[in-house]
């Protein structure tokens, strides 16, 4: 067991308390003790000064891609959960389109198991929602659960058939569980960026907004029927936004996510067959930008969630048209979306924190989320107003794609705590 550790002077941000304000922080048996003014804690506590920083609920990221098994030459479970301990990221859910993707509950157990190992973030399997994310058979839901898998998913691709998509569901209910869906019609799939103006000025395959939207507004109403809960993944479309309004007007059990890239980037950044820039879904336009912006401020979108997509150099080389799709995000998450949001004076740094941290648990009800008494010791120590450019050689993840590299950012992320235990420092 660790010394009990107090975190000295720092500014604590923790909006779901509603608390901004200089305290200490005391951590003893992996759990916040006390939060409060000159904690005196018992003799043999170690101190760490943290004055002049920010103390927050460490980030949760509903959405990574830790490519273990089958992808190792694009990140491990290792390098990806210490490439989220270095974005401050305290708990990643990691998506099961692996190869083999994630459909049994022996691969769930090596998921935990490889995650222990490594000893960074801590890393909850989402299993697969059809047996080899074919789209045909659903998985054995109950043993994945039984597993420790906390949600199901078939993201790289949609849940297309929509009588599948009832029956999860349906029967994810039994077990409390989401089902993230990866909103695309693929009958209107096959394009390789968003469509529209740049596209054809490239002489580009696009994919439209409605690829999309069709999906969510087809969700929503499966939803509906069932009282599942249904979570959809990296929302990109302005017309999407406008079918999750409406869901929540209804008081469905809906949820969603928007990534910090589509918060900020537009298709604009495929120029020159920048296949950094290729995603999927595809970075869209102004409009869409403000759209999914505005909708994440108005709580229409839950959270912001990075779709980690980790990919070699080789295979983001290659033509536009045969490059992967998926940005890198775990270390640039925070900063990139303090620039969209923080920056812009549209949202102060607190409810940032909210759509990264407090809201991830909310919706997904998990431990952590908050710095009360009792709660895990997952914290992030970070500097809202510290500069840095974006250097993809100093990653922890293995690959580098990202279509910022070179951009200032500011905020950074110091020291991440996971169960009280300081698994992350910056030099
Ligand atoms: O850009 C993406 N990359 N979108 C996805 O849905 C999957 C992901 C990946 O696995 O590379």
């Amino acid at each position: 067991m660790n010394r009990p550790l107090i975190l000295r002077g720092g500014r604590i941000v923790d909006p779901s308390q509603d608390l901004d304000g200089v305290a200490d922080v005391l951590v003893s048996d992996g759990r916040i003790e006390a939060v409060g003014q000159d904690i005196a804690g018992p003799d043999e506590a170690e101190v760490l000064d943290v004055s002049g920083q920010v103390v927050a609920p460490g980030l949760i990221d509903l959405h990574v891609h830790l490519r273990e098994p089958g992808g190792e030459g694009k990140e491990t479970i290792h390098t990806g959960s210490h490439a989220a301990l270095a974005g401050g990221f305290t708990t990643v859910w990691a998506m099961p389109n692996t190869d083999p993707p994630i459909d049994d509950p022996a691969a769930v157990g090596y998921l935990r198991l490889a995650a222990r190992v490594a000893r960074g973030t801590q890393v909850m399997p989402i299993g697969a929602a059809s047996i080899g994310q074919k789209g045909e058979r659903m998985t054995e839901v109950g043993e994945l659960v039984k597993a420790g898998a906390v949600a199901v998913s078939d993201d790289g691709a949609p849940v297309w058939d929509t009588g599948l998509m009832r029956r999860l569901l349906e029967y994810t209910q039994t077990f409390g569980i989401p089902v993230l869906q990866h909103a695309e019609d693929i009958s209107l799939a096959g394009g390789v960026m968003n469509e529209g103006v740049v596209a054809t000025a490239l002489g580009l395959r696009g994919l439209p907004n409605a690829a999309e939207s069709c999906i969510v507004a087809r969700d929503i109403q499966l939803a509906e029927l069932t009282g599942g809960h249904l979570h959809v993944c990296h929302v990109s479309a302005r017309q999407s936004v406008e079918q999750l309004r409406l869901a929540k007007e209804k008081g469905l059990t809906v949820t969603s996510e928007v990534t910090p890239h589509h918060l900020i980037l537009t298709d604009e950044m495929c120029r020159g067959y920048n296949t950094e820039a290729k995603v999927n879904p595809p970075l869209r336009t102004e409009a869409d930008v403000e759209a999914v912006a505005q909708g994440l401020l108005d709580g229409v979108i839950d959270i912001i969630a990075t779709d980690h997509a980790p990919h070699t150099y080789e295979e983001k080389e290659q033509e536009f048209d045969y490059a992967p799709f998926g940005i890198n995000g775990l270390e640039t998450a925070f900063g990139l979306s303090m620039r969209a949001l923080v920056q812009t004076g549209r949202l102060t740094l607190s409810g940032l924190i909210d759509r990264m941290s407090c809201n991830p648990a909310r919706i997904m009800g998990l431990e952590g989320g908050a710095l009360r008494p009792g709660s895990p010791a997952d914290i992030v120590v970070l500097d809202p107003d510290e500069k840095w450019t974006v250097d993809p050689t100093d990653f922890r993840s293995k690959s580098r794609n990202t279509p910022i590299a070179g951009w200032e950012l500011v905020g950074r992320v110091h020291r991440t705590l996971v169960a009280g235990e300081v698994r992350f420092v910056r030099d």
